[in-house]
């Protein structure tokens, strides 16, 4: 059993208010239950970003200021099934192109399933698998001195509060070097009956994502959460620009968990902070990046303006 696991999870039941970290959201049926979001119809995120790498394909190469002649490398934080980047791999080689696409993931799993993928789809294309921690693969790729795009797309920043955004972005430029860009994906802030379904959706497919945490404590931890108690419950406004996710108690409960060897009591109407999902603008972005090595160099949106990839480069 992961230790930092169990502390985090004890550490958060024991706060005032509770929180329960959302990276733990990502064990196998909560991967899946991801991708199963990634495809409703109220979660327009993916499809956002996939419009832009779809139809602003030229843009974003531009953007890159790569030349054909000389050679790049195309990194990418947390690739996943690579569906979006693929697009773009896709025009990058039929235009010849000289670069490498680097994929890294913390799945072996899923760096094998993309490297297969992407061998048959674009058989020139020089995928250079990375499995791991982001910051050490990208410590270990800043020796080749070569010119590099690190793409982070999905709104996955906005996971992070932004003091923790920036700290991240910060710690991606002390391994790039002045030139090099980031292509950033994010959620543009927009109106509540547009976000809040996202995060709502009609099938509870996103509940079950949230609750799925207590799952994992149950199953992996040893606790005795009776999933029946509890229930999802998502919070936006438009003026603050983060959906917030909560687990609620329905009831007064005492739930214990073996690997702490503690109980933990909830009162009827408690919340439990599960994860926030940031949305952004010009403002909010530049704030962020203030204190880091980077500017906002480009902003790239979808025909509906809902997404933006912003590309921030390094001085
Ligand atoms: C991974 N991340 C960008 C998603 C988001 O929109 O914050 C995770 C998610 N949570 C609920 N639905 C999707």
């Amino acid at each position: 059993m992961n230790s930092t696991f169990k502390n985090e999870i004890h550490q958060g039941l024991s706060s005032d208010p509770k929180t329960l970290p959302s990276k733990y959201f990502y064990d196998k049926k909560g991967d899946a239950l991801f991708v199963e979001i990634m495809n409703l119809p109220e979660y327009y995120l993916t499809r956002s970003e996939l419009d832009i790498f779809q139809n602003k394909t030229q843009e974003l190469i531009e953007s890159f200021g790569v030349q054909k002649n000389s050679y790049f490398e195309l990194i990418e934080l947390g690739a996943g099934d690579g569906t979006k980047t693929k697009e773009l791999l896709k025009v990058l080689d039929q235009e010849n192109y000289n670069f490498d696409y680097f994929p890294i993931d913390i799945s072996a799993n899923a760096l094998a399933l993309l490297k297969e993928d992407l061998n048959t789809e674009i058989p020139n294309l020089n995928v250079q698998t990375q499995e791991g921690d982001y910051f050490k693969i990208l410590a270990s790729l800043k020796n080749s001195k070569q010119p590099k795009v690190v793409l982070f797309l999905g709104s996955n920043i906005g996971n992070m509060n932004d003091s923790l955004a920036s700290t991240f972005i910060y710690n991606l430029g002390v391994n790039l070097q002045a030139g090099d860009k980031i292509l950033l994906g994010v959620d543009l802030i927009k109106t509540q009956d547009i976000v809040l379904p996202a995060y709502n959706d009609s099938k509870g497919i996103t509940a079950k994502f949230n609750l799925n945490l207590l799952d994992r404590i149950n199953n992996e931890l040893g606790a005795n959460f009776d999933l029946s108690n509890f229930v999802h419950q998502p919070e936006y406004t438009q003026k603050e620009g983060i959906a917030k996710s909560y687990i609620v108690s329905t009831a007064n409960i005492t739930v214990t968990i073996k690997a702490t060897g503690k109980s933990y009591t909830f009162t009827k109407g408690e919340k439990i902070h599960t994860e926030i999902s940031r949305k952004y603008n010009d403002a909010i972005l530049n704030k962020i990046i203030e204190n880091t090595d980077f500017v906002l160099q480009h902003k790239i949106t979808d025909e509906k303006e809902y997404f933006a990839d912003y590309i921030l480069e390094r001085n």
